[in-house]
């Protein structure tokens, strides 16, 4: 049985709580989920360098990869803001490169959740090989 949206967004509260933030003091949280029903989590890590700094749906994917899990069918989002936030531009490349129909699931603090496709949020996506 798939696990279902309110359980992959506490999966992103849980890794929400690792962020490594102490400069932007924006605490991130993401929980993909896999064709095959499993769950990889990630939170954003901040470095001196700014530059060097990783968003958490970054760390979700490499952590799935790093796991051999390549197809994902959702995401959740969790941050501390108010409204939901949607996943920056080189997190939609990076989500776009494995699963570029994938489902978003942004929730703000207040609880609200916002539902949108990444083929929606990021249309005709960069690939260095176009498909036909
Ligand atoms: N951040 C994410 O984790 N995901 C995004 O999609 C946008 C931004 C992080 C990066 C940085 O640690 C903090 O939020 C402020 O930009």
């Amino acid at each position: 049985m798939s696990i279902d949206d309110d359980q992959l967004v506490e999966h992103a509260r849980d890794a929400q709580k690792n962020a490594y933030a102490p400069y932007s003091e924006f605490n991130v949280g993401a929980a993909l989920l896999t064709e095959d029903n499993q769950v990889f989590s990630g939170c954003n890590v901040e470095n001196a360098t700014f530059g060097a700094t990783i968003c958490a749906e970054q760390t979700a994917v490499f952590n799935a990869v790093c796991h051999g899990a390549r197809q994902f069918t959702k995401i959740a989002i969790v941050t501390d803001n108010d409204a939901p936030v949607m996943p920056c531009g080189i997190c939609r490349s990076v989500l776009f490169e494995f699963s570029p129909d994938m489902e978003i699931i942004a929730v703000g603090s207040s609880g609200r959740m916002e539902k949108i496709r990444l083929s929606q949020l990021y249309p005709k996506g960069f690939r260095l090989k176009s498909k036909v």
